[in-house]
């Protein structure tokens, strides 16, 4: 087993560990993966500002996220087909973000249902993510299935209402369960503990749909609905129609240009998170921490601004707080994790990011997240 120090050493064991199929899906950005890159790279443009001689003897990264108590401004992000990188993969994922202290956020297109989760994880609240289809009584029922299993806030996706293309994914040919093929089955045989697991669970189709919505009974026949199902014509009355239905705390996600977080703020959201959807959408988009400060600038005063996207050090959740973000949300950094170690991965990737979080804002002489503003920058970076 090799000695695990950072995210970076997760994902190479994922790559190990997981189908290819199921590894390049959460791998991947949409066409050239430019936007992908730049959500990373742009991090690396950012300075911290290093300071000596200050007392940082007693430290915390407690914060608030829509007035939630956590122990660090980072949530695990939404994200499809979590239970493929292993089995009961939300489950797992929500029971290390719940033993850490922090939310967990439900995709509608995970594996594990909403019921199986909320049971799975001793009924303790989560964050239940909507994509808005056509179907709008799949979506009220959705809703209404949130709410029964208690969770907190409600976080609707703004930025998939089309899919951009992933040229990896139709490659090779994704997903779930995956077919039969002889290609598929030569790879799954070098991934016995992935496959293992996989036996080990009934769990292996998308769970909040399948059983919930007439005529979908396999993936054969969920691929197509989703393709046709995912509305086109999503505007901002729907998101106060879901708002009203939802009666609870919101977040609109996939915000990346400053009208849009107007909007949002007038929407009556609790926050908004910045995001390009990982890369995975309009390729050639704005890196999210890029896009950040604008939208900071325009709208912090009214509504908490949230940020995703190449998230996979704490210095980077470090310069996403000091740039304003009082949240942010990682996916495939916990993916790898839960990819190549399941629940205790989740966990060492949250142990990592907190221990790298922790130390650079140490070092930027702050010994709380709370005090922590664009002044930690260097100022060319700010
Ligand atoms: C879904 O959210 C995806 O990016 O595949």
């Amino acid at each position: 087993m090799p000695v695990i120090t950072c995210i970076e050493d997760l994902r190479l064991l994922a790559q190990k560990r997981v189908p290819r199929m199921f590894y390049d899906y959460v791998d991947c950005g949409s066409w050239t993966e430019s936007t992908y890159r730049a959500n990373a790279d742009d991090f690396q443009k950012i300075l911290l500002r290093q300071r000596v001689a200050v007392n940082i003897d007693q430290r915390s990264t407690r914060s608030t996220l829509i007035g939630q108590s956590v122990a660090m401004p980072v949530a695990l992000a939404p994200t499809g087909l979590t239970g493929m990188q292993c089995a009961d993969g939300e489950i797992k994922a929500a029971n290390a973000a719940r033993k850490f202290g922090i939310p967990f956020t439900l995709s509608t297109m995970s594996i594990c249902s909403i019921e199986d989760v909320a049971a799975g994880t001793g009924g303790h609240p989560f964050w239940f993510q909507l994509y808005v289809m056509r179907d709008r009584g799949f979506i009220e029922r959705l809703i209404d299935r949130a709410k029964a299993a208690g969770c907190s806030a409600l976080v609707l996706t703004l930025d998939l209402q089309i899919v951009g293309q992933r040229h990896k994914d139709l490659k090779n040919g994704l997903s779930a369960p995956p077919k039969l093929t002889l290609h598929n089955l030569l790879n799954m045989a070098t991934k016995p503990r992935w496959g293992l697991g996989m036996l080990g669970t009934k769990r292996r189709g998308f769970g909040n749909v399948i059983g919930h919505v007439k005529g979908v009974e396999d993936m054969g026949s969920l691929s197509a609905w989703s393709a046709q199902q995912f509305d086109p014509t999503l505007n901002w009355a729907d998101v106060e129609w879901i708002k009203r239905r939802w009666g609870g705390k919101l977040i609109l996600k996939g915000i990346q240009d400053v009208e849009d977080a107007r909007l949002a703020v007038a929407s009556g959201a609790d926050a908004l998170i910045v995001s390009n959807h990982g890369g995975r959408q309009l390729d050639g988009a704005q890196s999210s921490i890029g896009a950040l400060p604008a939208i900071v600038d325009a709208v912090g005063q009214q509504i908490e601004v949230h940020m995703d996207g190449g998230i996979t050090r704490g210095q980077d959740v470090l310069k996403a707080r000091a740039l304003g973000a009082r949240g942010t949300y990682i996916g495939r950094a916990f993916l790898y994790g839960l990819g190549a170690m399941g629940e205790a991965g989740v966990t060492r990737a949250l142990e990592i990011l907190h221990k790298e979080l922790d130390l650079s804002m140490a070092f930027c002489g702050r010994t709380t997240i709370d005090s922590v503003d664009r002044s930690i920058l260097l100022p060319t970076a700010a």
